[in-house]
């Protein structure tokens, strides 16, 4: 297997893909609308990797353009990422949620048949889950409840690819289920760039570090978990980038269905990650305690064990260089790739 399709390549996780891609010895062909994200960053990959970095600008539901596509770049495999991921604004506007990730998908999928490339992975995340009934969640824990309709469109389009792949066994289908991507690349070149207030902990944080928020709300200290705040598992996406390039071994050796989750087994607590990030870096983190957020989970962890059986893949960063990688980049990019 040689050339892999990226969709969504030019966003955070896509982007750190990328150069692992590359640093394996794949070419990349990417496709994106850029609309949460900028092509600098495959200007910072290419810079890293020394590779070119095929760029469309398309949108994965013109299906003209992602012929062409793979018609001038024919692809083994195809990465999926592209797909709006706002939890809160998915809340909100529900119907262009269902109608750019699964409709968006759906044309994917039949591009992808119509040009002979039956082999995708697929970006799934552990809020599949729902509040899971074990801890550490294995892939076997049933699937659960989504609070929001984002989630409900990566628990869909799970089932919609599992029939799929029923129907045709031709079809070699990865899904996988990511934990808590956080972190940068070590460079400091690279890393998440969110639009206006960030959702989620680590681009909060290093907000408020950087001193472009005043402090971290802590949403809710009343959990049943060792501090009253909610325990997630927190995976370098440096580390989650490599899993997708071992993913690539699943469909090498024609996996059919295949699902894992991408964690590293190991949970934190709110106040954790602020102390490490504070120890890590040598900066103050100001926060204060606020309601719980509505949808949230006391605690939720991988059991990886599968990845690391089927694929030989491991996290190998803990919390402290998530935590300093993290820093680097945002402190040498306050404003992410908008200055460039
Ligand atoms: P991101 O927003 O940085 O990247 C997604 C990319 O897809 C962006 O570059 C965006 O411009 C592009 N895109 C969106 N809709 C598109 C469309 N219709 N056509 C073409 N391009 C489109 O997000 P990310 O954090 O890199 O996430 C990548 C994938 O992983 C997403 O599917 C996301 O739902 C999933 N995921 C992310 C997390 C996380 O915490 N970041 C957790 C679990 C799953
Ligand atoms: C959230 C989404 C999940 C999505 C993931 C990645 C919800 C309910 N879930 O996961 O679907 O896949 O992001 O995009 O939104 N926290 C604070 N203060 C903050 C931000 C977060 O205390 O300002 C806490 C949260 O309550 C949680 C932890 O930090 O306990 C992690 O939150 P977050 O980074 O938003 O991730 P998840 O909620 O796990």
């Amino acid at each position: 297997m040689r050339r892999i399709l990226v969709t969504g390549g030019a966003g955070y996780i896509g982007s750190h893909t990328i150069v692992e891609l590359q640093q394996a010895g794949y070419e990349v062909v990417v496709i994106d609308n850029l609309d949460n994200s900028s092509k600098v960053s495959l200007e910072r990959v290419e810079k890293i990797t020394g590779r070119r970095v095929a760029f469309y600008q398309v949108d994965i539901r013109d299906r003209e353009g992602l012929s062409k596509a793979l018609t001038e770049h024919p692809c083994d495999a195809c990465i999926h990422f592209a797909g709006l991921k706002a939890v809160g604004e998915s809340v909100e506007k529900p119907w262009e949620y269902y109608e750019n990730n699964i409709g968006g998908t759906l044309t994917l999928l039949d591009v992808l048949r119509k040009h002979n490339c039956k082999n995708i992975i697929f970006s799934s995340s552990a809020t599949v889950y729902g509040d899971p009934v074990e801890i550490p969640i294995t892939e076997q824990c049933p699937k659960g409840q989504c609070t929001n309709p984002y989630g409900w469109t990566k628990s869909m389009l799970e089932q919609i690819m599992m029939d799929m792949q029923k129907a045709d066994p031709e079809w070699n289908i990865v899904l996988l289920r990511y934990f808590n991507p956080i972190g940068a690349h070590p460079s400091g070149t690279m890393g998440e760039d969110p639009n206006g207030i960030p959702n989620n902990l680590m681009p909060y944080i290093t907000q408020v570090a950087i001193g472009k928020r005043k402090e971290l709300g802590v949403f809710g200290n009343d959990y049943d978990t060792p501090d009253g705040t909610g325990v997630r598992d927190y995976i370098h996406v440096v580390d989650l980038a490599r899993g997708h390039v071992c993913a690539l071994k699943a469909i090498d050796r024609k996996c059919g269905l295949a699902i894992y989750n991408l964690g590293t087994g190991h949970g934190y607590s709110v106040l954790d990650v602020v102390k490490a990030f504070e120890k890590a870096n040598g900066v103050k983190v100001p926060y204060s305690i606020k309601p719980r957020r509505a949808g949230d989970i006391a605690t939720c962890y991988s059991d990886p064990s599968k990845a690391e059986r089927e694929l030989g893949w491991k996290a190998i960063y803990g919390i402290e260089e998530m935590c300093r990688d993290s820093w680097h980049w945002q402190s040498q990019n306050p404003n992410g790739y908008k200055d460039n």
